[in-house]
């Protein structure tokens, strides 16, 4: 687990480094994107960013990834700034890693290390730390194989941002491997308890709805303004890592349950995305999933593709996956496409504004109709006094209309199909008795 808190991360300063590269092919529009979403994501660490650099590489060098003279001139930015890390926009081999670091003079993190390093600070739950330290035992042993007589030198733990008096690596491969086995075990346990929790839910019937989305798309806000909940919305990236799950009560007083799940992103490391299956279960578990997508973002078509594959590698793309309903955030940035959205708006897509709440009522609209057609009405007659069975219906449906004589009690009751026989045996009891 990362050592490091914010405070510590904001006494380095830090330098970014962009490497576009020939073979990427990106245009200037993906490019821009890519570079300030890169930003977003070091500036998440609450370090000062005293520079963003991006660099053409031409031909990626094994030693180095970037040029002889192009290190030397971030070599210099890093003695100007007196930066002590540089976060490097692309995926490092270790021994290039260490080329920089002795190139620079400072320390090198990665794409990966980077996103390991906000994961960790961002971690709350318990399964979302053995998560990470999982991810992160992971990383580093497929960095001790391939530079194992370099032992000295490498990072200690996940805080790859320690300070000069680094801890030293004192785990050999067989510790980290023992650790890995013990988190993997624990993480099995946890996720026994969470499978356990779903279907307790699942008993009870409540219908699930998952929110996904690419990171920094407002999922969080989204969710905090439908459950008025105060999860943590940030305008950084990551800012949640562990699905926030809370219980709505929709307008037909249908009862579901709304899961906030961890951003996507491009690139995930392999470890990452690995280490964070469950924490996207409750995705596979839904019964519907609203894709939150930022529109006012000009990237918003590749960073929906990001998020359809990865759905698809979580197995949600075939026959019996739950329905998906697009929700385009952020209409209040793109007013002039606001209209032509509105007039192009199908069953499967809502525009609003999880801010100014524009758009929300045609959301919960949506899901109270989506609701209504998993749910059947039930014209039910009690005897007065039968207390037990009033509150049975009240804990599992929502009661619609009830009428009272003296002797009995007439009531309509939307609740899921599966009660249904049995309310209906209960019905054939009361009138034989
Ligand atoms: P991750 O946790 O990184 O996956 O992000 P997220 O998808 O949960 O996004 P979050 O809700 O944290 O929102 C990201 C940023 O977008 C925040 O600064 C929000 O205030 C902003 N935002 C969210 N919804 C809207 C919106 O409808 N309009 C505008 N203008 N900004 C929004």
């Amino acid at each position: 687990m990362s050592e490091l808190t914010e405070t510590e991360h904001q006494q380095d300063k830090v330098i970014a480094l962009h490497p576009r590269l020939a073979e990427m092919r990106w245009g200037d529009a993906a490019s821009k994107s890519r570079f300030e979403e890169f930003e977003r994501l070091v500036l998440s660490l609450g370090c000062p960013l005293e520079e963003s650099v991006m660099m053409n590489v031409r031909r990626a060098l094994p030693a180095t990834l970037i040029g002889t003279g192009q290190a030397k001139e971030i070599a210099r930015r890093v003695e100007i700034h007196e930066a002590s890390v540089v976060f490097v926009d692309h995926q490092l081999s270790p021994i290039q890693q260490r080329n920089l670091e002795t190139a620079f003079n400072c320390k090198v993190i990665d794409r990966t290390g980077l996103i390991l390093e906000i994961f960790g600070a961002r971690a709350k739950t318990r399964e979302g730390v053995m998560q990470v330290e999982l991810a992160s035992l992971n990383y580093q042993i497929s960095r001790l194989v391939r530079t194992w007589t370099h032992l000295e030198r490498q990072r200690g733990g996940v805080g790859f941002m320690g300070g000069p008096g680094e801890r030293q690596l004192e785990l050999d491969k067989r510790m980290i491997r023992d650790s890995i086995k013990r988190i993997e075990q624990d993480l099995a346990k946890v996720r026994q308890m969470r499978a356990t929790q779903r279907e307790g839910r699942k008993r009870r019937d409540v219908l699930t709805v998952a929110l996904v989305g690419y990171t920094n798309a407002g999922k969080s806000t989204l969710f905090n303004k439908i459950t008025n909940a105060d999860a943590y919305v940030a305008d950084q990236l990551f800012a949640t890592l562990d699905p926030t799950l809370r219980q709505i009560k929709l307008p037909n007083s249908v009862t579901l349950m709304m899961s906030d799940t961890v951003g996507f992103v491009q690139e995930l490391p392999h470890e990452l995305v690995d280490a964070f299956r469950a924490t996207l279960e409750e995705v596979t578990e839904a019964d519907l999933i609203l894709h939150v997508r930022d529109i006012s973002d000009a990237e918003s078509p590749n960073h929906k593709a990001v998020v359809v594959e990865t759905l698809k590698e979580l197995g949600l793309d075939g026959d019996y996956a739950p329905p998906i309903v697009e929700v385009l955030n952020k209409i209040d940035l793109t007013p002039e496409i606001k209209t032509t959205l509105r007039e192009d708006i199908d069953g499967s897509r809502i525009a609003l504004s999880a801010i100014t709440g524009q758009g929300m009522d045609d959301l919960m609209d949506l899901l109270a109709r989506w609701s209504e057609q998993n749910m059947v009405e039930l014209d039910l007659k009690l005897p007065i006094s039968d207390g037990k069975t009033l509150a049975w219906c009240h804990e599992h449906g929502s009661i619609l209309k009830q009428k009272a004589d003296e002797e009995w009690l007439n009531l309509s009751v939307r609740m899921s199909p599966k009660y249904q026989s049995k309310v209906q045996e209960w019905v054939v009891e009361l009138e034989q008795g």
